[in-house]
């Protein structure tokens, strides 16, 4: 489903208010995946997945970073994202159904820590945008 200008303006006022904080949440949310869903462990295990990990926090600021952009680019996701994807698709092999799992955490992550922002309205909006995501994220897999 098309993200109308009401999505992008709650997404958009949403990572204002994250600011700089996006890593961090970013973080937790990749580690709620790892206890949530083990199995998405598989694919790190070169990196120290232990709890306060700061090779996780590394990592999940770069999540962080892949997220603003595609913020930034809400009318360009596939283009925006179309490396991101290669490198997933044909180096990593990530099961594509491994980043519904991630954006499952990041709503619940971000509803834990904006409970007063997270209406209905946003929690649609936010999945809608982490849907469109996850498609540009896919859209190199054959
Ligand atoms: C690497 C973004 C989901 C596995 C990366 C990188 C980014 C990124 C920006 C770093 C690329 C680079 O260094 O050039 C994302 C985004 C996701 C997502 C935006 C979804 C919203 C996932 C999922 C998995 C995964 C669900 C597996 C369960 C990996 C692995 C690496 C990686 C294994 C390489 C890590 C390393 O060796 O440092 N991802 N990713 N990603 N991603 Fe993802």
């Amino acid at each position: 489903m098309a993200l109308s200008a009401e999505d992008r303006a709650l997404v958009r006022a949403l990572w204002k208010k994250l600011g700089s904080n996006v890593g961090v949440y970013t973080t937790e949310a990749l580690e709620r995946t790892f206890l949530a869903f083990p199995a998405t462990k598989t694919y790190f295990s070169h990196l120290d997945l232990s709890p306060g990990s700061s090779q996780v926090r590394a990592h999940g600021q770069k999540v962080a970073d892949a997220l603003s952009l595609a913020v930034e680019r809400l009318d360009d996701l596939p283009h925006a994202l179309s490396a991101l994807s290669r490198l997933h698709a044909c180096q990593l092999r990530v099961d594509p159904a491994s980043f519904q799992l991630l954006g499952h955490c990041l709503l619940v992550t971000l509803a834990r820590h904006y409970p007063g922002d997270f209406s209905p309205a946003l929690q649609a909006s936010l999945d809608k945008f982490l849907s469109h995501v996850i498609s540009a994220l896919v859209s190199e897999y054959r």
